[in-house]
Order: C-alpha cells, then structure tokens, then sequence
C-alpha cells in the first residue's frame, strides 16, 4: 500500500486592486454582470465573465425555474454560450463572482461540483487548462491556473472507454 497525495496551488489576493488588468476587467465585468441573473428562489445572483483565446468576452449567469432543477448555474450557462457563439475557440479565464443580496458577498465562491465537472469536460474538449478567478462582490480574491485542480479523480470519457 502507498499512500497518494493529492495538492494544488492558487494564488490568493487581498482585493480587485491587486490583479492585473486584464483578471481586473474580467472580475469587475463578472460583478456588474450579477444583475443578470434571474434567482427569484434563492435570492442568490452568480455570473460568470470569460476571456475566450481569441480575445472576446462572454458572459453567464444562473437562470432558476420554479421546477427547481431545471434552473442552470452560470458557470454551464456561459460554457453553453461559449461553444455556442464561439465554436471552437478555447477559454483562457473564467472569472466566477456572486450577490447574496445581503451585503456579505465578500468571499470567494467556488464552483459546485456539476460545473466543475462540465468545467473539466470543456478543458479536455479545447485541450485548454482554463484559468479561474474566483471573488465575491467585494474583498479576496483566488486565482486557479488550471479549474481541473478543482476536480480530483474526474470522471471522463476515458471511463467509458
Ligand atoms: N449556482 C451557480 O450559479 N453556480 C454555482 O457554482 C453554485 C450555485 C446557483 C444555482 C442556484 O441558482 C443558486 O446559485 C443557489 O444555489
């Protein structure tokens, strides 16, 4: 028997000030994009903002149903409109940020694990490690090189094979 480990690094930041600018943008057009998001249910507006490779910006937000789980997190909600209005073209970042409307959004969030998995899929899809900024509204920042360290042991097509 040997014991494996498992470990990853992220970079951790005080606050938006400390990015550079383009992860700056990309968080701050993520914040502003939370006003997309339609969660009459959970009072809980997450939106996602991307840099594709060949420079333009898409956005996400979750989008709830009153058939609970039919509603869609923003993190698919933008990779839906990624591979849809960008066929082909691979994600270099995603920045990731949520509202609770209560004024305590200042924590990072991080993806739940359905996106993490569609997430993982995306970057075998594009032979791409996509990077990830994670934030609340306001406050610390996490920076992710490569959002497949957030699933361990994927499942993938692989196991099917
Ligand atoms: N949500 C996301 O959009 N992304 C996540 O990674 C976590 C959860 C949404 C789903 C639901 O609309 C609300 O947040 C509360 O769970």
């Amino acid at each position: 028997m040997v014991t494996e480990e498992i470990k990853f690094s992220l970079d951790s930041y005080e606050s938006i000030d400390e990015l550079n600018q383009d992860d700056a943008f990309l968080l701050s057009e993520a914040r502003s994009a939370t006003q997309f998001a339609y969660a009459p249910y959970s009072n809980f507006q997450v939106s996602a903002a991307a840099k594709l490779v060949n420079g333009e910006v898409v956005y996400g937000s979750n989008q709830e149903n009153a058939s609970y789980p039919a509603g869609i997190c923003a993190e698919r909600s933008l990779l839906s409109s990624a591979a849809s209005l960008h066929p082909g073209v691979a994600i270099e970042t995603m920045a990731i940020t949520y509202n609770n409307l209560k004024g305590t959004s200042d924590t990072p969030g991080a993806p739940c694990g359905i996106c993490r998995q569609v997430i993982n899929e995306f970057q075998l899809r594009y032979n791409k490690p996509m990077r990830l900024i994670l934030s609340g509204m306001t406050g610390k920042v996490l920076i992710i090189n490569n959002a497949s360290n957030l699933l361990p042991l994927a499942f993938t097509s692989e196991d099917l094979k």
